[in-house]
């Protein structure tokens, strides 16, 4: 935000306490010559509570909105560009229901998939996340409404979600759980920034000092509003303290007086109440002033956005023997969902959606003339007998409601064992079977991969979904969306298994950095579907790899060819690794991603810039990122298991030159090629142990290289001196710098 007149000039000390809180459930107060202004859920459509029913859980009414395919969706179009215009789009109706600011973009890192709130994050890598984050908060922002990047942070499960710690090693933290929110900050600058109602490593996320000033502000140079999660203030004073600019809900004044009362005693610097009271006047004068007078949006086109995003999010999973698409025949479609789609998930992020497509509708409109029978299929003899007459079989899988939602995680991924028992019989007595699958979090797919030759992933599309899978299905619409999270074997497999939900009001991440496909390809695990996946009607051939160091980083450049028969749109990966790193890093992460839609025979030249941060890694020590200079492995790919091409660059990188002192081990002066030299012949005069091992059938250097040099200077009988070791130390060091 631009610092404008400041609008708490003449404020008093209670006047400024009192900017600190809502007004009411989705209000800032007025005060002064401060406006106040409305904040409302998020993400995937604007839930505008007009009436005097309230809520954060989804529970009363809400105006209509459009229902855009919520993040589970959206994310797997792999499409900035598409999600800027969803965002730009919920901008328009978010001024047209009187909204400031909307509460959202939820980045956080998909840990694990029982998380029941997975529906509403993108993904599993924080390229991708924030990468999609950052252009729905630029969709929003563009229209003069402002974005709530959300729930800083590490908030990853819902159980206990209001006390549990998150406890994560700093690295982990850098690398993944903050990553994501560090790249929407810095790439799109959203307007409020949302605290998580979880600790973090002990510290509640509302009173974390390092985690509001020292990282968000300091670090990244944010400058808007800390708004805290509805509830998620556990001591106001403490949390202004450390950062936060607004409690939301209202307190009824309570939490004001309390913030009077503490610097009044002294206990609360008068400063940080006034700055904090200057970023949320700033706001709410900056919204009011580009609220614009909007009172209605474009249904239609809405609706129609809402279609083309959710057609770019189904991932075609599998399709034997090129059974999809269909040609308009006599079909047999089986399952509640297609009657009944579960397009969003439950919680505050739900939408009263303006219309809604139904699949059965949907596809009978495609089938033309042919009949289009329907079974719900809980009557497996009935849905069998409706499958046989018909030429192929459209079965609709996935998880209720019920089964996932904000508030609580899932125990399990399986389906309902009744939907595979379902499966078994309709493929059984019509090989020519297609699933559709609608669900937030991910579910086991083995044996429904297994049973089915195509199978079409849906996720949740939102109010269009259903329109879009028909579009899918009938072949308008060639499948180019791809999987933002992997789908695991079997629950057991995943990272985190061992170490969810948390225990005694601790979460331990011991699996680090390596979630998602950074630790299935660690641990060389199958999977069902990988992260990336998802088919396409047509074909495309990678060839020409090319890649550069620049200045800014890598330039990769690969020519695209659609060897098919059908136009489509192919999103390219680029990986990269670094085999030779000194510190533990994923076998290869998502560095850069883009796409290209092609006409048959057709090719095209793609360059994906890769950033020198989407290299580095963070060192605790340096407290700072760190890009290491050597090769690193390049591969691009349309998935992280299948990569086409590959090649090595040089990179040149940061690393700060750390000074060798007696704590440094023989095997790290050994390993500079300054230092190696003259700790060799130090060794072969001063060692006890002498340094010939072919006797001993053991690796003599490789007993010693954990050992401080200060320390085998001790060993040494005094041939060598601690004085005489510093000087030694200090002429390598000044020959390294
Ligand atoms: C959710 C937030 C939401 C807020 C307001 C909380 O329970 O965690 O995502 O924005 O309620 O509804």
């Amino acid at each position: 935000m631009t610092d404008s007149a400041d609008p708490t000039a003449g404020l008093d000390l209670a006047e400024q306490a009192a900017l600190g809180s809502g007004a009411s459930f989705w209000t800032t107060k007025a005060v002064g010559p401060v406006p106040a202004i409305v904040l409302t859920d998020g993400p995937h459509g604007v839930r505008r509570q007009s009436g005097s029913a309230t809520d954060h859980l989804g529970l009363s009414g809400s105006e209509p909105a459009t229902c855009f395919p919520p993040a589970v969706g959206l994310s797997q179009t792999w499409d900035p560009a598409l999600v800027e215009r969803v965002g730009r789009a919920l901008g328009d109706e978010s001024r047209a229901l009187g909204v400031h600011v909307l509460l959202g973009p939820g980045v956080n890192i998909k840990r694990d998939p029982r998380c029941g709130r997975n529906f509403e994050y993108y993904s599993e890598d924080p390229l991708l996340s924030g990468t999609l984050g950052a252009a729905w908060v630029r969709g929003v922002q563009s229209r003069g409404v402002g974005a709530s990047l959300k729930h800083f942070a590490v908030n990853n499960a819902e159980h206990d979600r209001m006390r549990a710690s998150s406890d994560v090693d700093a690295r982990t933290l850098r690398e993944l759980y903050l990553r994501t929110f560090e790249i929407v900050v810095r790439q799109a600058r959203p307007w409020t920034v949302m605290c998580s109602y979880n600790r973090i490593n002990g510290v509640y996320a509302s009173e974390n000092a390092w985690l509001l000033t020292t990282v968000l502000r300091d670090d990244w140079g944010f400058d808007g509003v800390v708004v805290s999660d509805w509830g998620a203030v556990a001591d106001r004073v403490a949390a202004v303290a450390a950062g936060l600019d607004l409690e939301m809900p209202t307190t009824g004044g309570i939490s004001d007086a309390e913030v009077v009362h503490a610097v009044r005693a002294g206990t609360l610097d008068a400063d940080v109440v006034a700055q904090a009271a200057g970023r949320v006047a700033r706001l709410a004068t900056k919204a009011t002033e580009t609220a614009g007078t909007a009172t209605s949006f474009d249904v239609d086109a809405h609706h129609q956005l809402a279609r083309e995003a959710a057609q770019r999010a189904i991932v075609l999973l599998k399709n034997d023997d090129d059974l999809l698409p269909l040609e308009p025949s006599p079909l047999a479609v089986i399952g509640g969902f297609a009657q009944e789609p579960r397009y969003q998930g439950g919680g505050s992020s739900h939408v009263n959606p303006t219309r809604l497509d139904v699949p059965l509708d949907e596809i009978r409109r495609f089938a033309g003339d042919h009949p289009v029978s329907y079974s719900p299929g809980t009557d497996v003899a009935a849905a069998v007998a409706t499958a046989e007459s018909a030429d192929a079989a459209i079965v609709f899988l996935g998880l209720t409601a019920e089964e996932e939602s904000e508030g609580y995680d899932r125990e399990h991924i399986d389906l309902p064992a009744p939907q595979l028992d379902l499966l078994r019989a309709v493929v059984a007595a019509q090989p020519r079977t297609v699933v559709v699958l609608s669900h937030g979090g991910v579910v086991r797919l083995d044996a429904v991969a297994g049973l089915a030759p195509a199978l079409l992933d849906g996720a949740l599309l939102g109010q269009a979904g259903g329109g879009a899978l028909a579009d899918v299905l009938f072949g308008v619409v060639n499948p180019s969306g791809r999987l933002a999270e992997t789908v695991p074997l079997r629950l057991q497999d995943s990272p985190a298994y061992l170490n969810f939900p948390s225990e005694a009001g601790h979460t331990v991440y011991g699996e680090r950095m390596f979630v998602g496909y950074r630790w299935y390809d660690a641990r060389d695990m199958p999977v069902t579907f990988p992260f990336g996946h998802g088919l396409s009607y047509t074909r495309f051939d990678y060839s020409g790899l090319e890649v550069t160091a620049t200045g800014e980083g890598l330039a990769v450049h690969l020519t695209v060819t659609n060897t098919g028969t059908r136009p489509g749109r192919e999103v390219v990966q680029v990986y990269a690794g670094h085999p030779g790193s000194a510190v533990g890093r994923p076998v290869r992460w998502l560095a850069g991603f883009g796409s290209v839609t092609l006409d048959p025979g057709e090719r095209s030249r793609v360059e994906i810039p890769v950033s020198r941060a989407d290299l580095a890694y963070w060192s605790p020590d340096a407290g700072r990122w760190v890009l290491e200079s050597g090769e690193y492995l390049v591969s691009v790919g349309a998935s992280s298991r299948d990569l086409r091409l590959s090649a090595s660059v040089t990179v040149e990188g940061d690393e700060p030159m750390r000074p060798f002192t007696r704590e440094s081990t023989l095997g790290e002066l050994l390993a500079d090629p300054v230092a190696a030299q003259t700790i060799a012949t130090v060794l072969s005069s001063a060692s006890p142990f002498g340094t010939d091992d072919s006797a001993l059938g053991m690796n003599l250097l490789r007993m010693l290289e954990s050992v401080p040099i200060g320390r085998m200077a001790g060993f040494s009988a005094g041939k060598v001196t601690g004085e005489q070791l510093d000087e030694l130390l200090a002429g390598i060091n000044a020959q390294r710098a």
